[in-house]
């Protein structure tokens, strides 16, 4: 009645559909006390009653305490979804990551190996494991597997400019592969990839095409390792950022999510805005 009361002085209108069920469970409720106070005799009606209402109490503080966290862990998590969703209007092909290098325009660039896929890196110790950093730009990490006798690396990434620079600097190094492509439509065969600032790259409507592809080219128990972004960033990108709620649901179903968790050794500026992946292909 109070709650009632309180519809009509505030300004959020009556539910009358709630009003009105409420008001026949209650009749219902009360035809269903006289029958039964006919057929029970009185002591045994409120021991049954109290034993209702006893019920009736833990079920709803239950459902209460479990029920609607979940509820409130649902929502969160589709705000989460909403709050990551970005979209790309730039042609994001080789023209325009050719005229980067040509302009040298490569903030992205560390100008070092990224320190948490050179922790990686070192505790590996099949030194023949076919390697590839797709998007691999300056390739600090190339240099690094090289360093660390690395036997078979594949280097791939869509801008010419680029391109003919690494084949310089690799000229003769026949432990290492240098393609100029399109990532997508690459083929092959690999027991690891590198990710290193490639997915942020690529217009968000690729991701599910990027996992499609990176499950294609690995191998048996093959792994995609490496760092996504954990932040949105305020101008359109590239680079696209993201947060782990939106990331897990494009790669659980082709991939076990062996690590999933923020980054502890990303490189300086980006501490704190890094998640470290190390996904096993199903
Ligand atoms: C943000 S940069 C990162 C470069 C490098 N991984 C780094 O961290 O310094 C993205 C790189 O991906 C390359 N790229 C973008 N789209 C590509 C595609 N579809 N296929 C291959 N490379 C691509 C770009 O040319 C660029 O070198």
């Amino acid at each position: 009645m109070i709650g009632f009361l309180g519809d009509l002085q505030g300004n959020q209108g009556t539910d009358w559909e709630l009003l009105g069920g409420f008001t026949a469970f209650a009749v219902i409720e009360i035809f269903i006390g006289i029958i039964l106070s006919k057929k029970m005799p009185g002591k045994k009606f409120k021991k049954a009653f109290g034993w209702f209402v006893l019920i009736m109490g833990f079920y709803i503080i239950v459902k209460e305490i479990f029920i609607q966290q979940e509820e409130v862990i649902t929502m969160e998590k589709n705000q989460a979804e909403e709050y990551c969703v970005v979209t790309s209007d730039v042609e994001l092909g080789e023209t325009f990551w050719n005229n980067q290098y040509n302009a040298n325009t490569t903030s992205w660039d560390l100008g070092q190996v990224s320190p948490p896929i050179k922790d990686y890196v070192d505790q590996l110790t099949n030194k023949d494991l076919r390697i590839l950093i797709p998007g691999c730009g300056n390739s600090y990490e190339a240099d690094y597997l090289l360093q660390k006798g690395f036997t078979n690396i594949t280097l791939i990434d869509i801008a010419p400019t680029l391109v003919r620079q690494l084949q310089q600097k690799f000229i003769n190094n026949l432990n290492i592969k240098i393609i100029q492509t399109d990532f997508f439509t690459h083929d092959g065969e690999y027991d690891l990839i590198l990710e290193q600032t490639f997915f942020c790259a690529i217009n968000p409507l690729q991701r599910k095409d990027y996992v499609v592809k990176m499950k294609a080219i690995l191998a048996t128990n093959g792994k995609l390792v490496g760092v996504l972004f954990d932040k949105e960033f305020e101008q359109q990108g590239p680079p696209f950022g993201g947060c782990q709620w939106q990331y897990t649901p494009l790669f659980e179903n082709d991939f076990n999510l062996k690590t999933f968790e923020p980054c502890h050794n990303s490189f300086a500026k980006r501490q704190g805005t890094e998640l470290f992946i190390n996904l096993v292909k199903k």
